[in-house]
């Protein structure tokens, strides 16, 4: 009988849902705030049973075997109440605000810890519910440590036989940090820190302090405005004396310490309604203190001889600043960070783990893990604009359209992209994309102000054409997922300058034909015409909202932005 493989990623944030199927394929992975187009999803459980039906039905034999891997291994109330006081204790805001609207100020500490127990525990009732909804006695529940599910995502989507894998997030059941060897589809545990501190739970109060707010994930913010700034010498002891590192951990200074280097790093919070560029000295210096206690730990890690290939996961490797400097920073001579690296992978890597736990022996060497894993656009909702909306500007053209978008493109125009399943992860990578010209100095206020409506000092994408990689970019390495950035080539930095940010580094997306056939063929054609092989390449959403879902949404973006048509499969439509 087939068995499938249900991974869940329950953190209280960035829930999501995972399909492995009988042969170790994910056929299908999305994160919940895309379906409830709400950032972040917190507090929400992987699923409530309703979408699970609909993906059975696509992807599965709904009589088959079933396991549900939860990607959080305790369901002891202890552990629970340990971390609970542990992320108390660090002075994480996100817990209180998540709950701090559910429940009153006196009762929310006790309520919040139970409803987060109840998160965590949501896995196996899933399992539960799954095994009444489909009358299928087969379906069992296992659960992952937190960790173990980051590196299972990193290692078993990689192009590595081995590597030497490292997990830095904000905390998992024992710390921030744990250290992997990996090898022949083998995942071994090195180290798992036993620790409060946490680059995680820094880097989100480096972001609070900017003003900014790190429940939403606007760490982001801090990475785009550091390159303004200037180290400022003290704040910067302050900020890197709250995390020493030994070995492959860190490790936190006493408490009395702690708090007092704590409250003087606080005491110069900005208020959230300053102008971002009084940040711009803390943003740096806290990206300053990231990169560097980063690269002590990876230098660290090296020295434990595992493999000159280095897999990094966990919260912290979505900071692609950092991302691009590993190679010349360390002795790593290769490094791969999967699409997903935060919460939301760990649905992978639960589904993945169990998989392998069946089939030990199984491993196949990967040469690319593809990122569109996710829903796509209705067929229904499609046929019914199409039968219903009576758009004037509305064209159907089958084969042709890349060369139509490649035209408007062209043109200066600013176009919406939406073709196949969406992507798995933080980023648009030319399927659920804002697409436009990286020729014009000033597209990145246009898009800004018209369509993005964000801050103007917010770097904008390059996706780039594989074959023109060291023609643009210093040391080119590959960046399938965006995840990482590269300095440009000066003598060619001024060919794009919508793409290049204030340090001249761009956050590329390298694309190949055999990845994204039709989004190649877009550049492609955009090149033929201009001579550039690089498009500018931001995430379908407005400033606040998730990437776009449903048709509904694309549709909804289309209609209340300033772009100029909207690209659906073969679809074209033109205000
Ligand atoms: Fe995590």
């Amino acid at each position: 009988m087939n068995r499938y493989y249900i991974g869940l990623a329950s953190s209280c944030h960035d829930p999501a849902i995972a399909i492995v199927d009988s042969d170790g394929q994910i056929v299908f992975a999305e994160a919940l705030e895309r379906y409830l187009q709400n950032k972040r999803a917190w507090g929400a459980q992987p699923d409530d049973l309703y979408q699970i039906v609909q993906l059975v039905e696509s992807y599965c034999d709904p009589n088959a075997e079933f396991v549900v891997a939860n990607s959080w291994s305790s369901t002891n109330w202890q552990a629970y109440l340990k971390l609970f006081s542990t992320l108390r204790l660090r002075d994480t805001k996100s817990l209180s605000r998540s709950f701090s609207g559910v429940y009153s100020k006196e009762i929310f500490d006790w309520l919040a810890f139970i409803h987060l127990v109840g998160l965590l525990k949501a896995g196996r009732n899933f399992a539960y519910q799954m095994r009444s909804v489909f009358n299928n006695d087969n379906i069992i529940f296992k659960r992952y440590q937190h960790h173990l599910t980051h590196a299972a995502n990193g290692c078993y989507s990689s192009p590595f036989t081995n590597a030497a894998c490292i997990v830095v997030d904000g905390y998992g059941e024992k710390g921030s940090i744990s250290s992997y060897s990996y090898k022949n589809g083998m995942i071994k545990t090195v180290q798992d820190c036993i620790s409060p501190a946490s680059l995680g739970f820094f880097y989100a109060k480096v972001t609070d302090i900017c003003g900014f707010d790190s429940d939403k994930g606007e760490e982001w913010k801090v990475m785009g405005l550091a390159p303004y700034g200037k180290v400022d010498p003290k704040l910067y002891e302050q900020m890197r004396s709250l995390l020493e590192v030994k070995g492959c951990c860190l490790k936190q200074p006493s408490r009395h310490n702690y708090e007092k280097l704590l409250s003087s790093i606080i005491n110069r919070a900005l208020p959230r309604k300053a102008s971002y560029w009084e940040a711009v000295d803390i943003a740096c210096t806290g990206q300053k203190v990231f990169v560097d206690v980063m690269e002590e730990l990876l230098n660290n890690f090296y020295k434990l001889n595992i493999s000159d290939n280095l897999v990094l996961s966990g919260g912290c490797a979505l900071n692609s600043s950092l991302n691009g400097m590993i190679l010349e920073k360390t002795p790593f001579k290769a490094v791969y960070i999967p699409s997903a690296p935060a919460d939301d992978g760990n649905a992978v890597g639960a589904g993945l783990l169990a998989y392998y736990e069946d089939h030990p022996h199984k491993f196949s060497q990967k040469t690319w893990q593809s990122p569109y894993l996710g829903s796509t656009i209705s067929k229904k909702s499609l046929d019914n604009m199409l039968r219903f909306s009576q758009i004037k500007n509305l064209r159907h053209l089958p084969g042709t359209v890349h060369l139509e978008a490649a035209r408007l493109l062209s043109e200066g125009k600013l176009i919406g992209w939406v073709q196949g399943r969406a992507e798995f992860g933080p980023r648009a990578l030319g399927n659920r994309s804002i697409l436009a010209d990286p020729r014009s100095p000033n597209m990145k206020n246009i898009i800004n102000e018209r369509v993005k409506f964000r801050e103007e000092y917010r770097p904008l994408a390059p996706s780039i054409l594989h074959e023109f990689g060291d023609k643009y970019f210093e040391n080119y390495q590959e960046s399938p997922y965006m995840e990482r950035t590269l300095r440009w080539r000066p003598e060619v930095k001024e060919q794009v300058p919508a793409v290049v940010h204030a340090n001249d580094t761009g956050r590329l997306q390298t694309v190949k034909q055999e990845w994204n056939e039709k989004f190649y063929s877009l550049i492609n054609a955009f090149y033929e015409i201009t001579g550039v092989p690089i498009i500018l390449n931001t995430s379908l959403n407005v400033m606040g909202k998730p990437i776009i879902h449903s048709l509904e949404d694309a549709l909804s973006v289309f209609y209340t932005v300033g772009l100029d048509a909207l690209i659906i499969e073969d679809y074209i439509l033109e205000k």
